[in-house]
C-alpha cells in the first residue's frame, strides 16, 4: 500500500478542508485506514492533482486571508534553522533512496543477464517463458523512468514538509500544522486548539508537554528550568519550541470554561475605530509574555482609569494570536462608554480581568451552524464563527444579523467577506425597525414573523445546532421559538 497521510496532510494536500474529504470517506468515494488516507487512493479521488498545481491550496490560503485578514493567516516562511535542518532531513532521505536505486538498476541489469544465460540451456518452452519475463521487465523499467511516473501527490507531500510540519495531540487526536516560525503554543491557538498554558513566556512551566515521537527545536530563550525527570520524560515547554518534523505530543487541552483560569492582565489599547457613530471597534493587545486564554464566545471585564469597569464579549478568537477585540457601543452619561468614545488613547492601559461565560462553541458537532445576532449580539457570534473557520471542520454556517436600526448592522462587511470567500457560508441582515430589549406583543408578533420565514426557507434548522447573542428579550424569545419546534435544549445556546 502507499504512504498513508492523516486526514489534515491529505486535506492541505488537495486544497480542501477537513470536512470535504470526511464526506467523501462516509459517501464511500475515498477509502480511510484507521482514520489515515493512502497517497494512491487521494490522487484516484481528486484525479486533477497535479505536482505544480497549487491553486486548489493557493484558493483556500487567500480565502483564508480575506475572511480573517492578513493578520490571522499571514502566510510566512519558517525560520532559517528549522528550514535547514528540514532540508538537511530530506537530503539525507534523498541520498538513501538514491543509493537504493543504484542498488535496484544492478540488480535489474543482472537479473536480464541471468535470464539470457538461463534461456541458452533451456527447452523451447521455458525459454518463451524467460523471453516473455524479459519483455515485461523491460517495460516495466522504461514506464518507471517516465517522468510522470511517480505520484504526484507523494512528490508535493516531500515539498510541503519542508514548509510545515504536523503537530499530533494526544490523547485528545487533534491536529495543526505549525507554517512559518510559530512555536507549537502559538500554531495551536491560531488553530483553534487550546492547549494548557499560562505565561507563554517561558517562565511557569504550565506549557509542559511530553514529546512523544520526532523532532523539536528550541527557537525562544525559557527561564523555566527543567528538571532531571523532565528531561528522562521527554518533558519540554511548547512556547519556546518548534517542530522540526511532524510530531506527536502528548498534552492537555481544555475541555470547556471550567479548564480556563481567572486571568488579570494590563494590556493596552492598539487602535481605536469608529464603526458608525453609535459603535466603536476597541483593539487591545496583551503582552508577549502574558496572554489571554479564553474561549470563543467568552466576555471579559475591561477595566479603564484604574475604576470604570464594564463587561464585554470579546469580538475576536483565541487564534487571533495577543489581540484581544471589543465592539463598545456609545451610551450618553454611561461612564465607561463616555470615556472610550472621548477620552482613551492609543497605547492607554486596559486591565482585563477574566475571562467569564460559558457561551462557547460545541466543536466535535458536524450539524450546521444558524447563528443569530441580535444588534452588539455579533461580537460574540464573530469570536465563535472565526473559531470555527480556524478549526475547518464545519459543513455550513448560517449567519443572520438582526439589528434594531440599520446603524445596529455596524460592521456589514464582516459577513460579506466570510460569505463571498467561503462557498458554504450564507449571510443576511435584516432591520427590524423596534427596539430588541423590550417585546411587548406587536414587537413579538412581527420577530414570530420573521422567524416562520427563516424557519421556512430553512427546513434543515431541526438538525442544526442555533446560536444565539444580543439584547435579552430578543435572545430569549429565539430561544423559545426553537425549543418550541422541538430542538433539544442542547443544541440551542444562548449568550449569558
Ligand atoms: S506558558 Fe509558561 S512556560 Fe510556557
Amino acid at each position: 500500500m502507499s504512504q498513508l497521510l492523516s486526514l489534515s496532510r491529505a486535506a492541505r494536500l488537495v486544497g480542501v478542508n477537513r470536512h470535504d474529504l470526511q464526506r467523501k470517506i462516509q459517501v464511500g468515494e475515498l477509502d480511510s485506514f484507521d482514520g489515515m488516507v493512502s497517497i494512491d487512493s487521494l490522487l484516484s479521488a481528486f484525479p486533477g492533482a497535479q505536482l505544480e498545481d497549487n491553486t486548489e491550496y493557493s484558493r483556500v490560503q487567500f480565502i483564508k486571508e480575506r475572511a480573517f485578514g492578513k493578520r490571522v493567516f499571514e502566510r510566512v516562511m519558517p525560520d532559517v534553522e528549522t528550514l535547514a535542518v528540514r532540508l538537511k532531513e530530506l537530503g539525507t532521505e534523498l541520498m538513501l533512496s538514491k543509493s537504493q536505486n543504484e542498488h535496484y538498476k544492478m540488480m535489474v541489469d543482472r537479473l536480464r543477464e541471468q535470464i539470457v544465460t538461463y534461456g541458452r540451456e533451456a527447452s523451447i518452452e521455458v525459454k518463451q517463458a524467460l523471453d516473455a519475463l524479459k519483455c515485461w521487465l523491460d517495460v516495466e523499467v522504461v514506464a518507471v523512468l517516465e517522468p510522470d511516473y511517480p505520484n504526484p501527490l507523494a512528490v508535493r507531500n516531500q515539498m510541503l514538509r519542508v514548509l510545515s510540519a504536523l503537530v499530533t495531540v494526544q490523547p485528545s487526536g487533534q491536529d495543526f500544522f505549525i507554517d512559518g516560525p510559530d512555536t507549537i503554543l502559538e500554531a495551536a491557538l491560531r488553530a483553534g486548539i487550546p492547549l494548557n498554558y499560562g505565561c507563554s513566556g517561558g517562565n511557569c512551566g504550565l506549557c509542559r508537554a511530553k514529546l512523544v515521537s520526532g523532532e523539536i527545536r528550541k527557537t525562544r530563550f525559557h527561564d523555566y528550568v527543567r528538571t532531571e525527570a523532565d528531561k528522562r520524560d521527554n518533558m519540554f515547554l511548547m512556547c519556546s519550541n518548534t517542530a522540526v518534523t511532524d510530531i506527536v505530543i502528548e498534552a492537555s487541552v481544555a475541555g470547556g470554561v471550567q479548564d480556563i483560569p481567572f486571568q488579570q492582565i494590563a494590556a493596552t489599547v492598539k487602535v481605536i475605530t469608529p464603526l458608525n457613530e453609535d459603535m466603536t471597534l476597541l483593539h487591545l493587545q496583551t503582552p508577549r509574555t502574558n496572554r489571554l486564554r479564553f474561549l470563543a464566545g467568552q466576555s471579559a471585564t475591561l477595566i479603564l482609569s484604574k475604576s470604570l469597569k464594564a463587561e464585554l464579549p470579546i469580538a475576536s478568537c483565541p487564534c487571533d494570536d495577543r489581540n484581544i477585540l471589543f465592539h463598545v457601543k456609545r451610551m450618553p452619561g454611561n461612564l465607561f462608554s463616555d470615556y472610550v468614545f472621548e477620552r482613551l488613547r492609543k497605547n492607554e492601559v486596559v486591565d482585563i480581568e477574566g475571562p467569564q461565560g460559558e457561551f462557547i462553541l460545541h466543536e466535535k458537532s458536524e450539524r450546521a451552524l444558524f447563528f443569530f445576532a441580535f444588534d452588539t449580539g455579533f461580537a460574540p457570534i464573530k469570536s465563535l464563527i472565526e473559531h470555527a473557520m480556524s478549526l475547518e471542520t464545519f459543513s455550513a454556517i448560517h449567519l443572520y444579523w438582526i439589528g434594531a436600526h440599520e446603524n445596529s448592522l455596524y460592521m456589514p462587511n464582516v459577513g460579506r467577506a466570510w460569505a463571498d470567500a467561503l462557498d458554504n457560508f450564507h449571510f443576511k441582515t435584516i432591520v427590524a425597525n423596534y427596539e430588541l430589549d423590550h417585546l411587548p406583543d406587536n414587537r413579538a408578533l412581527k420577530m414570530l414573523d420573521m422567524f416562520d420565514e427563516i424557519t421556512q426557507a430553512h427546513p434543515e434548522i431541526v438538525d442544526s445546532d442555533i446560536y444565539i447573542a444580543g439584547p435579552h428579550a430578543a435572545s430569549a424569545f429565539a430561544e423559545q421559538i426553537f425549543l418550541g419546534m422541538g430542538l433539544p435544549k442542547s443544541r440551542v445556546f444562548v449568550a449569558d
